[in-house]
């Protein structure tokens, strides 16, 4: 079995002791660092930006998984390979031209990502699913952490697993919003690969023992 892989959101970590909680993720079961970028204008909050991303850079040392939640992102595309992105996220809604800013994402050697929101039927990405390393199935509205989850994202997942599997593409499925050790079993089972948590992990009492639930709830 592929093992599934946890990403704990950064957003929710103390930023007044964010070396602290970048110390915790490193030490942690946890796979990957997922690091939100939001604009003000593709989405309805602004989060943080290169400065604190380089800040993350000096101390993370696990994957960089960065969700640009911002408008026009290939304007920055260079600027996060060389802040140490190893994946990078772009959202579908935001692209008037995904499949070459998907090349542009490559060409600076990261994972290509593509974030769908809630209302965009995974159907759309059918025609670019060969190049796309990682689709990001948001399931919340982006913009905030400790949102609800959406329970229509099951099926959503679904449907993206038979899409990339009739297509024979090496693309992983990775959630993000509102998970849990609720859902979490339940979305591995329709085909996730990737979780992100965010509030789930920080805002719990032992976080890194609650990321080593999450990991191994996923791999039993
Ligand atoms: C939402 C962000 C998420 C968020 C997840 O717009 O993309 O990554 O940090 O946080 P939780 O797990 O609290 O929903
Ligand atoms: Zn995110």
């Amino acid at each position: 079995m592929k093992e599934r892989l946890i990403a704990p959101s950064v957003l929710a970590a103390d930023f007044g002791n964010l070396q602290r909680d970048l110390e915790l993720v490193n030490n942690s079961e946890a796979d990957w660092f997922h690091i939100d970028i939001m604009d003000g204008v593709f989405v309805p909050n602004i989060s943080y930006g290169m400065p604190v991303l380089a800040a993350i850079q000096k101390h993370a040392k696990k994957t960089i998984d960065v969700h640009l939640m911002i408008v026009d992102p290939d304007r920055y595309i260079k600027e996060f390979a060389a802040l140490g992105a190893n994946n990078l996220s772009v959202h579908y809604e935001a692209c008037t031209h995904l499949h070459r800013t998907l090349q542009a994402i490559k060409a600076e050697g990261m994972k290509a990502g593509v974030a769908i929101n809630p209302h965009t039927n995974v159907s759309l990405l059918e025609d670019t699913i060969q190049d796309i390393d990682l689709v990001c199935v948001m399931s919340v509205n982006p913009g905030f952490g400790g949102q609800s989850f959406i329970e229509n994202t099951y099926k959503k997942v679904s449907q993206l697993k038979e899409i990339i599997e009739r297509n024979n593409a090496p693309t992983l499925i990775e959630i993000d919003g509102g998970v849990t050790s609720k859902n979490a079993a339940q979305l591995v089972k329709a085909g996730a690969d990737v979780l992100v948590a965010g509030s789930f992990v920080f805002k719990a009492e032992n976080p890194t023992q609650t990321i080593k639930e999450l990991k191994d709830l996923v791999n039993s």
